[in-house]
């Protein structure tokens, strides 16, 4: 099996003030301009169109998908409670997601990890994308040859969207498939928490790393920006 949802209870029961702190959604603001369509793909909760609402002034429109049925339902009721407009989610898995309109800005963030091929989404999303849209990722990357597909087995359960993928092997195969791929550097400082399956920050050279006790991998996040 390619990809298995489990719900992310971190995500689910934080308040959504929680995520602004999230230095990501400020990177995504900057990409939003005046009557853009945006696709938010596995948008949870819809934590992204929150902080787009307190931190944008001009009308952009949204649809949100995410196969998780909890957070879909989450979404529904706070947006509709707060009449915040012009927005839509989906419950849907993404690999079966289809729409007649293509959008300006398509994100998917913290995903890709989910999948042990990512090839395939790539393309699939390219095609939901305006001439000049753009596909913005945000996901951790490593710096050797081979990607890792990793499942942790925690409390007899397994856990999906761990996955490392080399950033040279993601890097040969999006060449493949746009023409414009900046890849940036995504630093972030992160306290050491007590749990050893999250992330943490660890220098190394002067360098900043990640590092997760459980896997004992070092990773970087990137966001990556595509073009047709
Ligand atoms: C780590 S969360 C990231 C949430 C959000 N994009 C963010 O950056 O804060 C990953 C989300 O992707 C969703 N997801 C995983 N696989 C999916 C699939 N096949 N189809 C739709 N959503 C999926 C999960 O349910 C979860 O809400």
């Amino acid at each position: 099996m390619e990809s298995k949802i489990y719900e992310n209870k971190n995500y689910i029961t934080r308040p959504y003030k929680s995520f602004f702190k999230y230095k990501r959604f400020d990177v995504i603001k900057k990409y939003i301009k005046k009557d853009q369509t945006i696709l938010d793909v596995g948008c949870s909760k819809g934590q992204l169109l929150y902080f787009l609402n307190k931190k944008i002034k001009h009308r952009f429109n949204y649809v949100g998908i995410d196969d998780c049925i909890k957070s879909i339902q989450i979404a529904n009721n706070f947006f509709k409670e707060n009449s915040i407009n012009r927005y839509k989610f989906i419950k849907k898995d993404l690999l079966k997601y289809k729409s007649k309109n293509l959008f300006d800005l398509i994100i998917i963030s913290g995903v890709l990890s989910y999948y042990n091929d990512y090839n395939g989404i790539l393309r699939k999303f390219k095609n939901l994308l305006k001439k000049d849209g753009t596909i913005l990722i945000f996901n951790k990357f490593h710096s050797g040859d081979d990607d890792l597909i990793i499942r942790l087995k925690k409390d007899k359960i397994f856990n999906y969207g761990m996955n490392i993928f080399s950033k040279k092997n993601f890097i040969k195969n999006l060449k493949n498939n746009f023409n414009k791929i900046e890849f940036q550097r995504f630093n972030i400082q992160l306290k050491r928490k007590i749990n050893k399956f999250n992330t943490k920050s660890l220098k190394i050279n002067k360098i900043n790393y990640f590092y997760n006790d459980a896997l004992k991998v070092l990773y970087e996040f990137y966001y990556v920006s595509l073009k047709k």
